[in-house]
This record gives C-alpha cells, sequence and structure tokens, in this order.
C-alpha cells in the first residue's frame, strides 16, 4: 500500500514536466538533421552570454557608445540602457524622432555634432533626465531644441541656421553653465530680453560670428566669460554690463565699435581681459585707469590716433591690485613717439606693452 504511493509520486514528479514539453516540441525537432531529442540546449540556449547589445557597426565599451562617421541616416536602434556617453557625430541623421533615445535614462553626454538634423520632435530629450552635454553643432536647426533636458549643463550649437534665441529658450534650465550659439544667423532683435536670465550657474556665453548689432540684456551676473567677437557691434553700452561682478573675460574682437560709454568698464569690476582689437575706436576706453584687476586690453587695429597719460594708470599712487600683461596698440593712427612714456608708469615689463608702428 505504501510503497505503491511512493511509486506513483516518483512517477509523477519524474514525468510530469518533461513528458508535457518533449510530447509539445518532438515535432519541432523531427526534421532537424542533428536533432537528438535534447529540447532543453537546443531551445533555450540559457549558457548563452546575454550581455548588452551594441547597435551594429558601433563600438561600445565601458558605457561609451561610439557611433562616430557610418553614414547613419537616423539614430541606431537598441543602444544599451546604461550607456553614459553617446557619439553620433559625423553621420547623416537629418531628424530626431520621439524614441529615438528611450530608456538611456543614464545618458550624461549625447554628441549629434556635423549631422543634417533639421529636426528634434518636442519630447525626443525626455527620457535623458541626466543629460548634462548636448553637442548639436554643425547641423541645420532652424531652432533651439524645444524641452531641453532641466539637467543640462552645456549646449553647443555652433554653426547651424538659428536665427532667434526666445526668452522661454532656457527655461527651467537651472544647471547650465555653457552655451555656444555662434555662426548663427541671429540678429539683435533676435535674441528676446531676458532669454539669459534665471540661469544662475551660467558662466559662459559665446555668441561670435554671427549678425548682432548689441550687447545682449538681461544677462545673468553669474558670468565669467562672454565672447561675442566677428559681431557686428557698434556701440559698448554701459547698462548692458551692469552688474556683472563676475566676469573676467569680454571678447569683442572684430566688430565695428566707436565707442564705449564712460561707465561701462567700471560696470564690470573684476574684468582681467578686454579683447576690443579690430574694431573703429578712435581713444582708449575711459575708466581703464581707475580699474583694480584688469590686465590685458587688446586695442590693436582701431583709429586711436591719440593716447593720453591716464588713459591706462591711476593718477597719483598706484591703486591697481593687478599689473598688466598685456596691452596691444599697434595698427592704430598714433604714432608711437608720440605716447608719452608716463603713460605706462604702472606697467613694469615692458615686454607687456605692444606698440609697433602705424602702416
Ligand atoms: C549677416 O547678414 C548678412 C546680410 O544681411 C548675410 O549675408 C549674412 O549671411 C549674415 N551672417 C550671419 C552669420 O548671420
Ligand atoms: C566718466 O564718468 C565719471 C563718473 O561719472 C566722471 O567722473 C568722469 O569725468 C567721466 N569721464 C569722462 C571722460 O567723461
Amino acid at each position: 500500500m505504501r510503497a505503491a504511493i511512493i511509486l506513483i509520486l516518483l512517477v509523477t514528479v519524474c514525468w510530469a514536466k518533461p513528458f508535457h514539453q518533449k510530447g509539445l516540441f518532438d515535432f519541432m525537432l523531427e526534421d532537424e538533421p542533428s536533432g537528438d531529442g535534447s529540447t532543453d540546449t537546443t531551445l533555450f540556449p540559457e549558457n548563452e552570454p546575454v550581455g548588452p547589445t551594441c547597435p551594429f557597426r558601433c563600438q561600445c565599451h565601458l558605457r561609451v557608445v561610439q557611433c562616430s562617421d557610418l553614414g547613419l541616416e537616423q539614430v541606431p536602434k537598441d543602444i544599451p540602457a546604461d550607456t553614459t556617453l553617446l557619439d553620433l557625430q559625423n553621420n547623416k541623421i537629418t531628424d530626431i524622432k520621439d524614441g529615438d533615445f528611450k530608456d538611456l535614462k543614464n545618458l550624461h553626454a549625447l554628441i549629434l555634432v556635423n549631422n543634417k538634423i533639421k529636426a528634434i520632435s518636442p519630447s525626443a530629450f525626455a527620457p535623458l533626465t541626466k543629460l548634462e552635454r548636448l553637442y548639436l553643432s554643425k547641423n541645420n536647426l532652424k531652432e533651439l531644441p524645444a524641452n531641453m533636458p532641466k539637467s543640462l549643463q552645456e549646449l553647443r550649437v555652433h554653426e547651424n541656421i538659428i536665427s532667434k534665441v526666445k526668452k522661454s529658450a532656457f527655461d527651467g534650465l537651472n544647471h547650465m553653465i555653457v552655451i555656444e550659439l555662434g555662426t548663427n544667423p541671429i540678429e539683435n532683435s533676435g535674441i528676446e530680453k531676458g532669454a539669459f536670465q534665471g540661469m544662475k550657474k551660467l558662466s559662459y556665453i559665446r555668441i561670435a560670428d554671427t549678425n548682432i548689432t548689441s550687447i545682449p540684456q538681461g544677462l545673468p551676473s553669474s558670468l565669467t566669460e562672454l565672447h561675442l567677437d566677428g559681431n557686428k557691434i557698434t556701440k559698448i553700452e554701459a547698462d548692458r554690463l551692469n552688474g556683472l561682478n563676475n566676469l573676467a573675460k569680454l571678447g569683442l574682437s572684430f566688430n565695428s565699435i566707436t565707442t564705449v560709454e564712460n561707465g561701462s568698464i567700471a560696470s564690470v569690476p573684476h574684468l582681467r581681459q578686454l579683447h576690443l582689437d579690430h574694431n573703429a575706436l578712435t581713444q582708449v576706453p575711459v575708466g581703464l585707469g581707475e580699474h583694480k584687476y584688469i590686465q590685458v586690453v587688446y586695442l590693436h587695429s582701431n583709429k586711436i590716433a591719440a593716447v593720453g597719460t591716464n588713459d591706462f594708470c591711476p593718477l597719483g599712487y598706484n591703486t591697481k591690485k593687478a599689473s598688466y600683461s598685456g596691452v596691444s596698440l599697434f595698427s592704430n593712427p598714433v604714432q608711437y613717439w608720440e605716447i608719452q612714456p608716463s603713460t605706462f608708469r604702472c606697467i613694469y615689463e615692458r615686454s607687456a606693452i605692444q606698440l609697433g608702428n602705424y602702416k
């Protein structure tokens, strides 16, 4: 009686599962030449490595997915979900669609430089909640992407065809540090007042080689570098620089500046480098002598016809906290022998002054 029960149990345990599986798959194995009936290994390859996939022709290593220079026309599928850097530069991608970056919750950097991107779907970047760097330079974008991730710190959109920077362009992007907008057909009216306001960590703005005619309004006080070279700026208005207490570098080379309003230099008390070469200035900007920290002043290739003895150094005893390390005045109508040596009384390093000849 007891033995009979045990036998029944054993038979049930041993046969139940294999029996049903065999019965189910037997017909599939019938024509398989090497089919030896071992269904478990041929149909369930559990022992093969299942590791993360890498998109075809890309290289994946240490969570970096490298798909540059492949002639890709769209973002590849099956990008591993743990990717932190995705490099898609030098391809032929035209559109960024919804779902292109789905699941990429760990992506920190997205490089799309030198493609043919003309449109980005408004929710394409929504899954990228950790994205810090977005490089979109050398594409065909007409406008800045909508709904950029709030985690973004660095945006580069150099060499596109963007003409407008709306007031809402950077809304909520409170971690932004670097913005590069150079070589875009931006006009003054294209940058709405306050577009850069609210970004309390923004340190670097570059809007070079565009068609703006004045310094943008409402720049954040956190700025340390402002690069506006190669534009059509004709005048430095003091109020545009108001409150920029952290600005250390101001690049305005290759513009058409004729006037620097009195008060402009005083508005940026921690300025160290002022690049005003290749403009149309007729005199040295007012306020350099009283400025405590300025060290580099490029004024070459302007129309400066005379230099006053107090243009660079303070009256009376030297109140400067940092000495000049570079002053250039060559390629101006003023002749170097017409400049009084005492003009440079607060500069102790002769090599810091480049006068040259006007030819
Ligand atoms: C600036 O304007 C000129 C004339 O309107 C135009 O030909 C040129 O392409 C513009 N450049 C940029 C960078 O916007
Ligand atoms: C510049 O402004 C200051 C302060 O208002 C004034 O004292 C100074 O005379 C002005 N300099 C020139 C050249 O206008």
